[in-house]
């Protein structure tokens, strides 16, 4: 998450509470220099863990290190995602385009790595937290798109993302429903944060008109309100970033 928007994420959290701890992750923490130029700032409230949503280990190792240095976790944001990697990963125009190794890699980044991270963090999920009083659930925050989104899809194409979203919303719905029968306090959602200047958008930016182009620091500000706003109600929902509930 040394990227754009989880960055700012990483950052508004920080400036929000400021008691507040931060656990940022990400696959390459000694090149991530955004997030240690915030921990020279934080040296006391933000870690840096590596973890990538590949490798089923570095999520069980950062697991165990936020067990040790923290204990519990009250807000677990999965803010990573892959649309498409220059010479690996092209999103789709048509069916003749899809590749195995596509949907393969989409698959895990998208959908697997994230439901990898909520089973290995699951045990230190606790009540508490929130950004104007303490909470009593703690909250799950997965990073979805609209065009994950079944009901919604009217243009199709972008198999591979699309199809990646819509596995991670089934699980995260899924695990939202477990949670509710365990009587676990762990409030599941998902996020859309709309069509936001960053990496992944800007090869396909052409066609956005700018009004509908959100800078990273107001998308991340609507979803982390929306964050803050959670209720119990609010259990296994996606919402986008104003807060509209988006079809299945
Ligand atoms: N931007 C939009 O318009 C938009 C629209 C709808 C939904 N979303 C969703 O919003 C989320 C954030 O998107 P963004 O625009 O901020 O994307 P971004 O700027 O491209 O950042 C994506 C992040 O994912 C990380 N990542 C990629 N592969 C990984 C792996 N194997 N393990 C761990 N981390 C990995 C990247 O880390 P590195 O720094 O190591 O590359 C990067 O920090 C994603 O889930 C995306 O699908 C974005």
């Amino acid at each position: 998450m040394e990227n754009l928007s989880s960055l700012l994420m990483v950052r508004q959290l920080l400036e929000r509470n400021e008691n507040g701890h931060v656990i940022a992750t990400c696959r390459k923490p000694a090149a991530a220099t955004g997030l240690i130029n915030m921990k020279n700032k934080h040296p006391e409230r933000l870690s840096i863990l590596q973890l990538d949503l590949t490798s089923e280990s570095t999520i069980e190792e950062t697991s165990r290190t936020v067990k040790e240095k923290y204990g519990v976790l009250h807000l677990l944001i999965n803010a990573s995602g892959i649309l498409s990697i220059p010479d690996v990963l092209h999103p789709e125009t048509t069916l003749s385009k899809v590749q195995k190794s596509s949907l393969l890699l989409s698959y895990e980044v998208n959908a697997i790595g994230p439901i990898l991270v909520i089973k290995h963090m699951w045990p230190l999920l606790k009540a508490g937290g929130g950004h104007v009083t303490d909470r009593e659930f703690a909250v799950v925050a997965n990073l979805s798109a609209r065009v994950g989104s079944i009901g919604d899809n009217g243009l199709g194409g972008w198999h591979s993302y699309r199809s990646s979203k819509a596995a991670l919303n089934q699980l995260t719905k899924t695990i939202s429903v477990e949670f509710a029968r365990r009587k676990e306090p762990i409030v599941c959602i998902l996020l859309h944060p709309g069509t936001v200047d960053t990496d992944l958008s800007r090869p396909f930016q052409r066609n956005v008109s700018p009004a509908k182009l959100f800078t990273k620091e107001y998308s991340v500000q609507k979803l982390l309100s929306i964050i803050d706003g959670v209720k119990t109600s609010d259990n296994g929902k996606f919402f986008a970033w104003d807060g509209q509930e988006i079809p299945w």
